[in-house]
């Protein structure tokens, strides 16, 4: 591909999309899937892209994606070295956006850091993380972007440039930061015994596998909770645990879940969601939001 010619990257062709996605929806294929080694090389290519009018999608750990074009021209994943550094700065964590959420989180407590333990069991990616304001809401609210500090990120036109604590804004499965590309972030946290952080992380993981699916291919969460209701329990209430369509189901488990039983299509989650909104909205009068981003 001539117009790649120079950039350091790991460049796969016609790279099948369900093998980076958790919900591992069969069918999308990227046209190019692109690993830039640097940041300098993932602005060459995305200003090369926008000199080309060749469309990217950012691809993390793909734990919020539902993919429904058969082709993607462009992914683009921050893999490398360069992405996935993590280091502890006194009692900070500087940390690459490409990195896995659950490294983060063991690096954390590798260095005796807490405030981190609620994430544990998250797949994510740091950048989709914060980029998703990733959180729980058991035992009570808490979500990681009240504790980032600062972010290296790159704009559309591949500028880089660091954003503070004030130029940032979070809310429920919210930031400010969809013009940008998170390159890196810069995570505030405490010093804290090793011992309590690990009580803490096997506390949120033991939650989390009583509660949620494990077993299966799925996406985590399909909507957000409408203003402290739970969707999981206004779907259950609706009688649809367990609802299949195609090769995809709503989870036995919790019904916020949608998963993937083999071979689903973008079409058989779709129509699942669209039969949940559907019963809900007629139910309790709520329009259930997507969590996931579709594309
Ligand atoms: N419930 C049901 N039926 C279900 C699921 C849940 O009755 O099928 C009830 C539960 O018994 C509980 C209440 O609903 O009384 C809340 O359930 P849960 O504790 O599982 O929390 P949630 O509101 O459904 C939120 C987050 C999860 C996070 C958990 C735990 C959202 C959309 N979901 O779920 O985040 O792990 O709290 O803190 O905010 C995600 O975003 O992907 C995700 C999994």
């Amino acid at each position: 591909m001539s117009w790649l010619d120079g950039l350091k990257a790991k460049i796969l062709i016609d790279e099948p999309l369900s093998r980076h996605t958790t919900l591992r929806v069969a069918g999308p294929r990227a046209r190019l899937w692109v690993e830039p080694e640097t940041s300098a090389d993932l602005s060459m290519l995305l200003r090369r892209a926008k000199d080309k009018k060749v469309r990217y999608l950012i691809i993390g750990s793909g734990s919020k994606l539902l993919i429904k074009r058969k082709v993607i021209p462009l992914a683009v994943h921050l893999t490398s070295p360069y992405f996935t550094q993590c280091y502890p700065e006194g009692s900070r964590i500087a940390a690459g956006g490409g990195l896995s959420l659950s490294k983060l989180v063991k690096t954390a407590y590798d260095n005796g850091l807490g405030g981190l333990e609620f994430l544990s069991g998250i797949p994510a990616s740091v950048g989709g993380a914060v980029m998703l304001n990733a959180g729980v809401s058991w035992p009570r609210r808490r979500e990681i972007g009240a504790l980032v500090d600062t972010l290296e990120v790159m704009d559309k036109n591949g500028n880089c440039r660091t954003l503070e604590r004030k130029d940032l804004e979070f809310d429920y499965r919210h930031s400010n930061l969809k013009p940008y590309i998170i390159l890196g972030a810069r995570i505030r946290l405490f010093k804290k015994r090793k011992e309590n952080i690990r009580i803490k992380m096997r506390k949120f993981l033991h939650y989390r596998k009583a509660t949620q699916e494990s077993g299966y291919a799925s996406a985590g969460c399909i909507f957000k909770n409408p203003n402290g209701a739970s969707c999981g329990r206004l779907i259950d209430l609706c009688g649809l645990k367990g609802r299949r369509i195609g090769d995809a189901a709503i989870s036995n488990k919790h019904a916020n879940f949608i998963i993937n039983l083999g071979r689903a299509r973008y079409g058989d989650v779709a129509a699942l969601m669209a039969l949940a909104q559907k019963k809900v909205k007629e139910r309790f009068g709520i329009l259930l939001e997507p969590e996931l981003q579709v594309v």
